[in-house]
């Protein structure tokens, strides 16, 4: 009995550090699957007069005027913007949404804009989806980083950031913008819509559903 017990105990050890680490390993891409990537580049078109006009000064601040910009730039200048979004620099290129929102001359000092827009995408895998973007472009930076706040459809509650470029300019009214998009949304914002109640079985969208 002694001798065979010995034996018992270190297979029942075994097999409960084996279940362990199997739970473990299991559990760790859980938790990684339980956002999924979401990577975009693109290009918005700011053409802010001529043919082609996307982009409308709604409120001309009172001033006082930005030293660091050209005459006519007031703190508190506020654009309304329905702008084209492509998948290249191009105009010419593809479209594939448009960015609405505002953007403000938030600086009394400083070049700087703060941006509140909502990218509508038309193609791709995320048609119909919308990405929210806000935060502060400090146009004499190269690159600036703005934050992706929120989505709907696809991109629902999605987090994340954008490097946000001027990638050329046109002329004096047409500015492109390059959008590189870094963002995740929860596994289960792919799910179809109206899934919330977690009944569909998948551990992933129950896990998620009760966040
Ligand atoms: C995008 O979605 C709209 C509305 O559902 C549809 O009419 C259009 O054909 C779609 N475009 C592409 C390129 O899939």
């Amino acid at each position: 009995m002694g001798s065979s017990s010995a034996p018992e105990h270190r297979r029942q050890l075994v097999a409960a550090v084996a279940l362990i680490l199997a739970v473990a390993a299991a559990v760790a891409p859980l938790a990684e699957a339980r956002r999924k990537t979401v990577r975009l580049r693109v290009y918005m078109h700011d053409i802010v007069g001529g043919a082609g006009q996307t982009s409308v000064v709604v409120v001309k601040g009172p001033g006082p005027a930005n030293p660091s910009m050209s005459p006519g730039n007031n703190f508190g200048d506020t654009v309304i913007i329905d702008d084209v979004v492509t998948e290249g620099p191009s105009l010419a290129s593809r479209e594939v949404g448009r960015a609405q929102g505002t953007y403000m001359l938030a600086s009394m000092a400083r070049p700087v804009f703060i941006v509140d827009i909502t990218l509508v995408l038309t193609d791709g895998p995320y048609n119909g989806s919308t990405i929210v973007v806000a935060g502060r472009d400090d146009t004499s930076e190269e690159i600036r980083e703005l934050a992706v706040v929120g989505g709907s459809g696809m991109l629902r509650r999605a987090s994340g950031h954008v490097l946000w470029r001027t990638a050329k300019v046109e002329s004096k009214l047409h500015a492109v913008l390059e959008l590189d998009v870094h963002a995740s949304v929860p596994a289960a914002a792919v799910a179809p819509s109206g899934s919330g109640s977690g009944s569909h079985g998948h551990p992933l969208l129950v896990t998620s559903a009760s966040e």
